[in-house]
């Protein structure tokens, strides 16, 4: 069985649902409130967990009672976070989040106070037991030590770029997969998916490179060429919260198959429209030809 190291954040995710997003100094009721594990890498472990990848999650862990109930949730579904260090005396990262449940759109806001995970732990550890290693792009110094180690194992890397973050540059060279978001090309000064891939193609002529676009659909890069997919029609959108991890999770699980990448990249964006059409990440309907 294929195991992968994905290397993150787990939060609790406070999801208030509401059936319009609230203007400024408002009162408003929530129809809903679902507490749930959220954080890029959790949720991509939870989506490779059901496409039967054996998932790793290496996270800073706090002490509190949020962290008891987030690592039990991520356990019951079978994700090992045997690694995650404790940290004593923190709290939980956590996002408030409020879904539109009439359009499915969901504004975060993000709180956390925990320790980054340290390259002085990630370079302890013994990585030949796993078949690929991922990282959600966090602090990026840190990040930078825990690749140079990490290349020396000669297995897969992916790295997803997320947002713009401090010495981001530094960590891409390391990578085999780029998954990159529409804010983070956004924030690179892209307004489409197809020049940003062209950028990061024509300087990692030798990566795979993803770039998701929403409604638009995603492209990917490999072997000299650009490919697009539109986006799947969705017959009702229920909650956008964590498509681009599953997006991830998909890219992941078919290139670890070894699928074409117009196969690839047709099912990570037929699996993220089927996460968009359910609420979380539990039964996710997976398509067919996988
Ligand atoms: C969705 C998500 C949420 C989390 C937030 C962290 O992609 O991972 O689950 O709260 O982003 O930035």
């Amino acid at each position: 069985m294929t195991n992968i190291l994905l290397n993150g954040i787990a939060t609790l995710d406070i999801i208030n649902q509401l059936d319009h997003y609230p203007e400024e100094d408002s009162e408003v009721r929530a129809l809903t409130q679902t507490l749930r594990i959220g954080g890029n890498a959790a949720n991509s472990s939870i989506v490779l967990q059901q496409l039967g990848v054996n998932a790793h999650l290496i996270a800073s862990r706090a002490d509190d009672s949020n962290a008891k109930q987030v690592f039990s949730q991520l356990n019951e579904r079978k994700i090992n976070t045997d690694l995650c260090p404790v940290h004593n005396n923190s709290s939980t990262p956590t996002s408030y989040i409020t879904l539109n449940s009439h359009n499915g759109s969901r504004s975060i806001i993000h709180y956390r106070d925990l320790t980054e995970l340290q390259a002085s732990y990630y370079i302890k550890l013994n990585l030949s037991q796993y078949n690929w290693l991922h990282f959600e792009s966090r602090d990026c110094k840190q990040q930078l030590k825990m690749l140079q180690y990490a290349q020396t194992f000669k297995l897969p890397i992916s790295i997803e770029l997320e947002k713009n973050r401090k010495a981001i540059e530094t960590i891409i060279p390391f990578a085999d997969l780029l998954l990159i978001s529409k804010p983070f090309a956004e924030s690179q000064g892209f307004d489409n998916a197809y020049d940003c891939i062209k950028h990061y193609s024509q300087r990692y002529s030798d990566k795979t490179i993803t770039c998701t676009w929403g409604k638009q659909g995603a492209w990917a890069y490999a072997n000299s060429s650009i490919i697009h997919q539109d986006a799947f029609p969705l017959d009702k959108t229920i909650e956008t919260l964590g498509a681009g991890d599953t997006f991830n999770a998909g890219i992941i699980y078919s290139l670890i198959k070894q699928k074409s990448l117009s196969q690839t990249l047709k099912f990570a964006c037929r699996l993220a429209a089927n996460k968009c059409m359910q609420s979380g990440f539990d039964h996710l309907i997976i398509p067919a030809d996988h």
